[in-house]
């Protein structure tokens, strides 16, 4: 017996109408994100393993336990990308697009790759519409992006999201905030945190207030917060962005907590999460990036921007309907067929849609499955109508017939599906 296969725990087969849903996405971000100069890039795949340990930082989980990685022929270490930001900025670089005092724009979208447990709104293989913007410190370029991500999410018609927003502080002011951390942690009992947590004390002590765990959640409940300890400047950076936002009526929160779970972040961070699915509640996520380009060897030139998950922004999407095709052709009998088929090619050149029956069947049995298309007409063709040179119009809505010359098909077609457009 031969193996039936399934597909890997994780990944998706997206059939119409779910896969209509991630076109709608992507025709949206183009038109929208165009409207704000982005252009489209596309990166691949795969990547060198040392981009997404340098980039992504090789303490967060996404490096330590989630790339799909392997061994190429050669012994280097190529992983499945993770996320979207460090292959742009590697194509930025190697392009000249990364450069002091110029500004480019990119968007991209595709597949990634997290090697997480699935569950709703999480997948091993999931999709990710990403938009960056390299070349400015300006926080106006990140209240445009927070604006352009908003008018993005508005015209998919999501509602009933959340704007979360943090400063994360720069190299500069970091350390201190690191170390009013580790003071207020030396009075927290190590052995009441969660493993992770142990951990991140040592490695990376700003994710501890990333953690979900109910305890440490209540350990680090007086915790300093990162925006009493910020520098001048970043401090007058996030009041610049918070101002722009309230100017455009951004209704938004604060989040002490909002870390982000990747470590190429500075400054402003912020997440879109809704309550409407399940319990991944982030939608999208974000912020500036400033010493990323310099850790990937190219010049220090600063960086912001974000990604949406486009599996859930197609559970919060309403159903997204299969256009209805023009026409099915139905051929009464062998004799007819190939003018069937003619006829059908002709009205594909002519720009409408639809399907013929290939099958000796009987009308009825063709009936039923130009109905099982949705055809909005069905174009009989038999041999009286070839001697004619006519064809019979049947009407799928109300089931009015009506004969029509064939060189007059065309027009009769506009006419009735686009009279009243
Ligand atoms: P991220 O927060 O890791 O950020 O991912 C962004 C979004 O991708 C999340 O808010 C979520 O909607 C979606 N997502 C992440 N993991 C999964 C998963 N396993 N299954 C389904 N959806 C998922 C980044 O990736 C950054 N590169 C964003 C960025 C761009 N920052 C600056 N520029």
């Amino acid at each position: 017996m031969s193996e039936k296969f399934s597909r890997i725990k994780g990944f998706a087969d997206f059939f119409e109408p779910e896969s209509l849903a991630y076109t709608h996405i992507e025709a949206n971000g183009r038109k929208i994100f165009s409207r704000y100069g982005f252009q489209e890039l596309r990166t691949p795949i795969l990547e060198y393993t040392a981009l997404f340990q340098r980039g992504i930082g090789t303490e967060t989980d996404v490096v330590q336990k989630e790339m799909f990685s392997f061994m190429d022929s050669k012994g280097r270490s190529m992983s499945m990308r993770p996320e979207a930001t460090a292959g742009v900025i590697r194509a930025a670089i190697e392009a000249g697009l990364a450069r002091p005092g110029q500004v480019s724009r990119l968007f991209t979208w595709g597949p990634m790759f997290r090697h997480e447990r699935p569950q709703k709104g999480r997948m091993r293989q999931f999709h990710q519409i990403n938009c960056e913007c390299l070349g400015t410190e300006s926080p106006y370029a990140d209240a445009e992006l927070i604006c352009m991500l908003l008018a993005f999410l508005k015209s998919l018609e999501i509602r009933g999201l959340t704007l979360k927003l943090n400063s994360l502080g720069c190299a500069k002011c970091r350390p201190h905030y690191h170390e009013a951390l580790r003071k207020f942690m030396a009075g927290v009992p190590r052995e009441r945190l969660c493993a992770n947590c142990r951990r991140r004390l040592e490695t990376n002590p700003l994710r501890l207030l990333d953690c979900k765990e109910a305890e440490c959640r209540s350990l680090l409940q007086n915790v300093p917060h990162l925006e009493d300890h910020v520098c001048s400047d970043c401090r007058e950076h996030f009041e610049t962005v918070r101002l722009l936002l309230e100017r455009r009526k951004i209704v938004y929160e604060i989040d002490h907590y909002l870390v982000r779970g990747l470590d190429y972040y500075c400054r402003t961070t912020f997440e879109v999460t809704s309550d409407d699915i399940g319990s991944q509640t982030a939608v999208a996520g974000g912020g500036r990036y400033d010493g990323l380009a310099k850790q990937l060897g190219g010049d220090d030139v600063p960086g912001v921007g974000f990604a949406c998950g486009m599996e859930r922004l197609a559970l919060l999407m309403n159903e997204i309907s299969a256009p209805v095709p023009d026409f099915f052709v139905i051929a009464l009998d062998d004799s007819v067929r190939d003018a069937a088929f003619e006829l059908s090619e002709d009205l594909r050149d002519a720009n409408f849609s639809g399907e013929m029956g290939w099958q000796s069947t009987s009308l009825k049995s063709q009936l039923r499955q130009a109905s099982k298309t949705g055809a909005r007409f069905c174009i009989i063709i038999g041999s009286d109508e070839a001697q004619e040179g006519s064809l019979t119009m049947k009407d799928m809505r109300d089931g009015v017939q009506e004969k029509v010359l064939q060189n007059r098909v065309v027009s009769w077609l506009n006419d009735k599906l686009y009279e009243n457009k």
